[in-house]
This record gives structure tokens, C-alpha cells and sequence, in this order.
């Protein structure tokens, strides 16, 4: 879609990039993200350009390299991290290690806050660094206008020509003013006015246009994003130009396919078909083990299913029917869509053979360009009910993604760790990202006659994965009060254990919103784990995060009480001995364990 005047966020491999283009958005202004190589011509009609930060050094033989012809666009700039050690280096500074390396808050001293990118700012506030290297030396026609204890060049600025710098992160919470000094920056860039609301016509335009005189089946998953999407493509084209298709994979939360017809019913919506497919799902996950295989498997039954449909309901390319879908902007992302991110998990809509069909434009997707808050505003706009809108996510492929899968035992190689608090190395192994990459590794119990996160486990959930290699992730034990013997149950996802996990979902669902704290977390996944503590025995972890856009999550800690109670209610399903809360943040740890 074309967006005259926006802020164009240049990748530079780092997570932040869509932190920044989601602070630029709640400024009012359209932004999003690009390759860092992205040519000055192709830039030109920007409004503004942001460099991200990134994990190299830019004396890094492949470190991402940007085109220094940006600088002569006269167009305002603000490099972030290794973004201004970036645009230090091409404007002619020098870049080096600095004395020490500076993780995470640190205070930041203005020297000169009377230029219009500090406006509004105090004397003296706490940012966030993450970084080894600095500007050493200054490019000319730039001075510092903040500093830090360990970081002399920490905000600089070359008000003539409108380029700025900032060695901390003003995108992430952990910055104050982070916010203003976006908005600052984005006053100064000449950026057309954007919302929801105009945005509203502006997808509708887009999607008359890519659609055509065709027609589109979409599936729908229940989920937010298909949901909004189906409903807009309704408003857009009309109800006899669009076939939903919903399937039950036989891995969806209790009373989901009901509560769905229910909804679209109450719409006026009919032409949603509703598929029972849990059979071949099932069948087709039969000993599979492997979580990149299982999302695969998955994505291509999806697709075996809406072929199967289409054709009965004769619903041929020919005859000009397309394909919908509901994916979102870092969706497209994390499959490693940019060049400098790495992928960390394939999304159930990107498998290779979508990818084909979208290579031949017969995809519409019409949210593409959406983050998920945005979503929700769009759905409130087409007149979906708020408590629908609202919904936790759930990705695609269910709890397929969360039914931990193993043929054997995976046993770490170094399970020492020099804490003072009871532990144990678990016997799996879950997805994780680690320095911008994936990781597939260990998870660690903590234990204590509490059996409930103190801050010492809060603080260990951080500590570990940073210093082994082993462990990704940190639980607490919330059943046991010191390491039991654990005896290994391997299996891949079967109608039974679809089921457990079904009821542990619900338990954990309904204690949730008995404690009010459905609005206040993001997502709530329920994960079920191969062993126990007796034989055939299995575990549950609960997963609760809060998060703004999903690219980074924290860990939510609950009160003790709800925790208890979950724990208790879960103990008394059938088979289920150990109950875990996962106390880590993305990253290391990603939200969904596959
Ligand atoms: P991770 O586990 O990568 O998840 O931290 C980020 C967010 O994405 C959701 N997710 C998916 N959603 N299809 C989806 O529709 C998928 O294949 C998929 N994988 C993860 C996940 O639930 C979380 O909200």
C-alpha cells in the first residue's frame, strides 16, 4: 500500500524495530520497516527515517551497512544504538569499544536541551543502554547534548541539518521520556497525519484494488486477526464475493467451535462453513516430534482441508477465487522477512506453498501492515463486539504448539548451575531467541516450600539464561517443594492428550477470570509437558505474559493465591502430577515453548 510522507525505520538487525515503528504510530504517523540497505532514492519521499539499533559492530565484516546517501536527502534522521554508531562511522566520526559495556538503566545528564528534539525533557533522567561500542570522535556539525556516567556521546545532534543520535533505547519502557523524544523527532519530520479511522478507507481501497473483479476464502481461525480480517473483507466486498471457512483441528480450547458459530451468527454472518477435521490432523501429527516439523505439518493440513473445501464447494482459481489471510505485520517478521532477522519460528501462514501462491498474487492480506492493537481498533471500527476484539491471542496452530512432544529423554550436557536454590534440569527442550537468533534448549524448575517465585527466583529467571548455555527457560514448581523423581512419558499429540490439555486450559481460563485478571494479562498459554511423577504421569506449565506487540514479552507474576488455586484445580485432572509457571521473558524465552 502506498504511504506518502511516513517514518521509514531502517532494520538493523536488532528486536527494537518494531517498538520503534509502534512508537511512531501512537504518534499519529505512519511507519514502518525496511531492509537497513534500502537505497536514498527509494527513501526520498520520506518523511523521516530511523536507524535501528542492531547486535554487531559496525566493524563487523558483515555488519549491516546502510547507504550514507540518506544524509544528503535533507530529510530529518535519528540513528538509535548501533544506528548511531552507524551514522557516526558514514558521516566521518569514529566508533570504538567503550571502557566498559553498559547494560540496561542507566542516568542520562542533558549538556544541551535547548534544541527542539530535547524539548519538554528534564535535566537529568534514567534511560536504557544496551551496548559495547560508542562514538568515540563526533562526524562534523554535531554536538553532545546528554551524556551518561560511561558514555560521553549518549545523545548527540546536528540541528542544522536535522540528525540526531541516541546511544540508549527511547522505544522500550525502561526509558523515561523515551516517548517524548519519538514525538519530538516526529515533529520535526513533515509526516502526514494517520489513525485507524483513515486507515479504514485506505484498506478498503487497497483490498478493492488487489482483489479485483475476485472473489476470496478465507479461513478463519476464531482468533482475533482472521476474525477482523473475514469481517472487513464482508464490508469490503460483500458477503457473495467472500466464503469463510472454519476448521476444527481437533487441538482447539473447550467450547471454541460453538462459542464461534455463536458469535458470527449474532453478527448475521452465514457464509462461514464449519469443518470438523480433528481426524486428519491428528493422524497427520502421528509421530511427530519435532516442533519446526509439527508447525509445518500443521500449516500444510490447513491447506489440504481448504482444498478439500474449495473444491466441494466449488470454489475454483479459474473462476477467480483467491486466497485470504489474517496475517500481521511482525508475523511477516518473524518467518525472517527482512534480511537482517533471523527466523525463529514459521508461522502457520507462511509455509512454502502459500508462499507460492502469493509469489503469483492470489493472497490478499489485508492486515498486513497492521500491529495487533491496531487490529483491535480496526475490528471496534467495523463494528465487531468489544469483548470479541478483546480476546486473548491464539495462534493458528492451536495447541498443537503446546503439547510438548518427545521420543526420548533430552538430557543436558552441563545441568551444574551455582545457585543457592533448589533445582532441576528438565528432560525437554523448547524454542527460544537469543541474541536476535533461535535457540532450542533446556528448561530449568526452581523449588521452595513456598512453591511460589520469590524475588530471588525472579532474579535467577534472568540470570540463568544469560550465564549457561544450556537453559533457555525458568520455571518455578508450584506443586512440589523439592525436585521429585521425574519419570519420562514420551508421545506426540494424540486425541487424549489434545484433551487434558483442553480441561487444563479451561481450569486455568476460568481461575483467570475469577481473579479479574483476563484484561490485565496479554496471553495466557497453558503448556502440557511429557513426564511427571509417576509413570504415564504429565506436567502443566502456565505461561502468563504481558506484552505490547508479542517481538518481547515479560513474564507476569500472579498472586500467590490465584496460583495456588490454578495449581490445586489442575492436580485433580486425570494424569497431571506437576504443575510449572514460567517465569521467563522474551527474550530468552519465546511466549509460545514451540
Ligand atoms: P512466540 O512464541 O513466537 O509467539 O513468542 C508470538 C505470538 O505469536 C503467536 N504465534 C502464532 N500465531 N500462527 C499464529 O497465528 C502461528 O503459527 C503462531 N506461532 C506463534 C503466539 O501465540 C504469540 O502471541
Amino acid at each position: 500500500m502506498d504511504h506518502s510522507k511516513s517514518i521509514i525505520v531502517l532494520d538493523f538487525g536488532g528486536q527494537y524495530a518494531h517498538l520503534i515503528a509502534r512508537r511512531v504510530r501512537q504518534c499519529g504517523v505512519y511507519s514502518e520497516i525496511k531492509d537497513a540497505d534500502t537505497s536514498a532514492q527509494e527513501l526520498k519521499n520520506a518523511a523521516g527515517i530511523i536507524l535501528s539499533g542492531g547486535p554487531q559492530s559496525v566493524y563487523d565484516p558483515n555488519s549491516p551497512q546502510g547507504d550514507p546517501a540518506i544524509f544528503d536527502l535533507g530529510i530529518p534522521v535519528l540513528g538509535i544504538c548501533y544506528g548511531l554508531q552507524w551514522m557516526a562511522k558514514a558521516l566521518g566520526g569514529e566508533v570504538a569499544q567503550g571502557e566498559v559495556k553498559e547494560y540496561g538503566k542507566a542516568k542520562l545528564e542533558m549538556r544541551n536541551s535547548k534544541c527542539e528534539i530535547t524539548s519538554g525533557l528534564p535535566e537529568e533522567f534514567t534511560v536504557w543502554m544496551s551496548h559495547g561500542d560508542e562514538a568515540k570522535v563526533l562526524p562534523e556539525g554535531f554536538e553532545q547534548i546528554g551524556t551518561s556516567d560511561d558514555c560521553s556521546n549518549a545523545f548527540i545532534a546536528n540541528t542544522s541539518s536535522n540528525v540526531y543520535g541516541v546511544q540508549f533505547h527511547p522505544e522500550v519502557v525502561h526509558t523515561q521520556h523515551g516517548q517524548e523524544i519519538i514525538e519530538n523527532f516526529v515533529k520535526l519530520c513533515d509526516a502526514t497525519p494517520w489513525s485507524i479511522k483513515s486507515y479504514t478507507d485506505h484498506v478498503s481501497e487497497y483490498v478493492k484494488q488487489e482483489v479485483g473483479d475476485r472473489k476470496v476464502f478465507i479461513l478463519v481461525s476464531g482468533g482475533v486477526d482472521s476474525t477482523v480480517a473475514f469481517v472487513l473483507l464482508n464490508t469490503v466486498l460483500g458477503p457473495d464475493r467472500v466464503q469463510g471457512l472454519y476448521i476444527d483441528t481437533g487441538m482447539m480450547r473447550k467450547d471454541e467451535s460453538k462459542e464461534i458459530d455463536t458469535a458470527f451468527t449474532k453478527l448475521g454472518i452465514k457464509n462461514l462453513r464449519i469443518e470438523d477435521a480433528s481426524e486428519y490432523f491428528i493422524k497427520k501429527l502421528a509421530q511427530v516430534y519435532e516442533p519446526e516439523e509439527k508447525r509445518w505439518i500443521i500449516g500444510d493440513a490447513f491447506l489440504s482441508i481448504q482444498k478439500r473445501v474449495s473444491e466441494e464447494m466449488d470454489l475454483k482459481m479459474e473462476d477467480g477465487w483467491m486466497l485470504g489471510q489474517g496475517t500481521i505485520y511482525p508475523d511477516t517478521i518473524e518467518t525472517g522477512e527482512t534480511k537482517n532477522a533471523d527466523k525463529i519460528k514459521t508461522h502457520h501462514n507462511r509455509i512454502e506453498e502459500i508462499q507460492k501462491m502469493m509469489e503469483e498474487g492470489l493472497v490478499v492480506e489485508p492486515l498486513r501492515e497492521l500491529y495487533k492493537d491496531e487490529v483491535r481498533a480496526l475490528g471496534e471500527e467495523l463494528g465487531l463486539p468489544h469483548d470479541l476484539v478483546w480476546r486473548h491471542p491464539f495462534p493458528g496452530p492451536g495447541l498443537g504448539v503446546r503439547i510438548l512432544c518427545a521420543k526420548e529423554k533430552s538430557e543436558t550436557r552441563n545441568p551444574k548451575l551455582e545457585i543457592g536454590v533448589d533445582y532441576a534440569a528438565l528432560p525437554i527442550k523448547s524454542v527460544g531467541v537469543q541474541g536476535d537468533g533461535r535457540s532450542y534448549r533446556h528448561a530449568v524448575a526452581l523449588f521452595n516450600d513456598q512453591k511460589f517465585a520469590n524475588e530471588e527466583c525472579w532474579n535467577l529467571a534472568t540470570s540463568i539464561p544469560n550465564q549457561s548455555a544450556d537453559f533457555n527457560r525458568v520455571l518455578m514448581c508450584t506443586s512440589h517443594e523439592s525436585p521429585p523423581d521425574f519419570v519420562f512419558s514420551p508421545g506426540y499429540i494424540t486425541k487424549e492428550r489434545a484433551e487434558v490439555l483442553r480441561a487444563a486450559d479451561a481450569i486455568v481460563n476460568e481461575e483467570m477470570r475469577n481473579a479479574g485478571l483476563y484484561e490485565t494479562i496479554w496471553q495466557f498459554p497453558v503448556v502440557l509437558l511429557p513426564f511427571g511423577t509417576s509413570e504415564g504421569g504429565l506436567s502443566v506449565v502456565l505461561r502468563p505474559v504481558e506484552s505490547q506487540e508479542a517481538m518481547t514479552a515479560s513474564a507476569v507474576d500472579l498472586p500467590k493465591e490465584t496460583v495456588s488455586v490454578m495449581t490445586e484445580r489442575l492436580l485433580s485432572l486425570d494424569r497431571i502430577d506437576s504443575v510449572f509457571q514460567d517465569l521467563t521473558h522474551k527474550p530468552p524465552g519465546t511466549i509460545e515453548w514451540e
